[in-house]
């Protein structure tokens, strides 16, 4: 592990209410960002805080992501998501959210070999997938499809079998995702081929048949490998707090980061990658045009959001929805297919970010609104976006929880509320209730 450097103690902010007052340390992390730590306000005063959707919550210290929101900065451990977008590759990455430093040339090649040994899944996997309906969307066949590992594996979680058990996850991912997509067309499963890389591997597993090789095309897998390192980890966001969260109950791995699945899965986190590419595909067939839509996006009285525009941190270009926009081009040209989408989606954004509405509340394209277009091109079908999402952000889940459950101040997650509901009545039996 890196050294980490602890938050340092410089002052106390003072807060004064009811005509007393306390002194709450103020805390500043690695780049300088503040926070007044309350752990023990509601000892000291009986007061808690109230912040609704955690805008304003710290709920730990982490030495895994950071992110200015306001500058676009995105870095993993310390690295830059430019740098390692432009010259690492996802399991290398993987290698780096986990133990902290990026990996030896001995290291890398050994994980490569352990991750590649794992990636059968148990045969009596495949009635798994049978039980599941024909139309059944692959995001929640794939969280239960993790949740089930823990059946598989039920050893105690000591520091050999959670090793195991980090492997198997990074490994059976890619394996889980293409059975639920094989099952939903109702083509045969394709073993993994362990000749290929990771992303190679699963394009084979999604588009091989016995009948007939698929001949990997290293531009898709490459532009798949960038997509994976980008969605890596995204420090503590919805479904990573989801994982913590029911990992601090001691919930086991397995169990935790099917939680986080099932998160991912919402149109206002990662689904947001299908709902973009299905509203870009409404303002070419119906809409007519794209200021409609974004007209439509303000009106107060329309539930119809821009997706994939937005984010709860970012208030400036989401960095890697920058990187994203360059590789559309890049990639359509290369695997030669429509950029008609792409034109719509860069309408839109061109609208949009002269419009006040979007301008004043700070809405810029996010990671999704890009990547959904290069999904489509590199042919994944579009109910599986949410699924490649979750195939990249596995080992941010991994190394959050572990970061989480070796944390000398661990404690279980537990928030507090502001009850408004009546106050205290007494029971009417039924036959008095008019
Ligand atoms: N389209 C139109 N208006 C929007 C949008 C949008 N995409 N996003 C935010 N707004 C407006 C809100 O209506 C609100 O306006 P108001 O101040 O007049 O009430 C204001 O901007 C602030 O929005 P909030 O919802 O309060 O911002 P919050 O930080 O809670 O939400 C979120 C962030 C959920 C990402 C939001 O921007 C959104 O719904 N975006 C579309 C869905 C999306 O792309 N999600 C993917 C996020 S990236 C990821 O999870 C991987």
């Amino acid at each position: 592990m890196p050294t980490e450097s602890p938050a340092q103690v410089r002052g106390n902010a003072t807060l004064s209410f009811d005509g007393r007052s306390v002194d709450l340390p103020l805390l500043t992390g690695t780049e300088n960002e503040s926070a007044i730590n309350i752990e023990k306000l509601r000892a000291q005063t009986g007061l808690i805080t109230l912040d609704r959707g955690y805008a304003n919550t710290g709920s730990c210290k982490s030495g895994i992501t950071f992110i200015d929101g306001e500058l676009g900065i995105l870095r993993y451990r310390g690295y830059p998501i430019e740098e390692l977008a432009a010259s690492s590759t996802f399991l290398e990455v993987a290698w780096l959210l986990l133990y902290g430093e990026l990996p030896k040339p001995a290291e890398l090649e050994s994980f490569k070999a352990e991750i590649t040994r794992h990636t059968l899944l148990h045969e009596n996997f495949k009635r798994f997938f049978e039980a599941m309906p024909k139309d059944a969307h692959p995001m929640p066949v794939s969280a239960a499809a993790v949740v089930s590992l823990a059946t598989f594996y039920q050893l105690p979680e000591n520091e050999d079998n959670l090793h195991n058990a980090v492997i198997r996850l990074i490994a059976k991912m890619p394996t889980i995702a293409a059975y639920a997509y094989k099952h939903s067309v109702g083509l045969p499963f394709m073993y993994p081929k362990n000749t290929l890389d990771y992303t190679s591997n699963f394009l084979h597993m999604m588009f091989a048949n016995p009948t007939e090789d698929y001949p990997v095309d290293p531009v898709v897998s490459r532009a798949l490998d960038l997509l994976l390192i980008l969605h890596a980890d995204h420090e503590q966001n919805c479904s990573t707090s989801t994982v913590r969260m029911v990992g601090s109950s001691r919930a086991n791995l397995f169990a935790s980061v099917s939680a986080g699945i099932s998160a991912l899965w919402g149109p206002l986190h990662g689904g947001a990658n299908q709902e973009v590419i299905e509203m870009l595909e409404r303002i070419e067939q119906q809409e007519g045009s794209a200021e409609k839509f974004v007209t439509r996006a303000k009106d107060k009285n329309d539930t119809t959001r821009l997706m994939g525009f937005g984010h709860r941190v970012y208030k400036s270009y989401d960095p890697r929805a920058t990187i994203l926009k360059k590789a559309c081009r890049d990639v359509l040209d290369q695997v030669g297919v429509s950029s008609r989408l792409l034109e719509i989606g860069m309408k839109l954004e061109e609208i949009a970010l002269r419009d006040e509405y979007f301008v004043s509340r700070k809405l810029y394209p996010n990671v999704d609104f890009y990547s959904g277009i290069i999904y489509k091109a590199l042919g994944i079908p579009v109910n599986m976006f949410t699924v490649m999402f979750t195939i990249g952000r596995m080992p941010g889940w991994i190394a959050q929880w572990l970061e989480m459950r070796r944390d000398p101040e661990f404690k279980i997650s537990r928030p507090r509320q502001i009850y408004t509901g009546p106050a205290k009545r007494s029971y009417v039996p039924i036959a008095q209730r008019g």
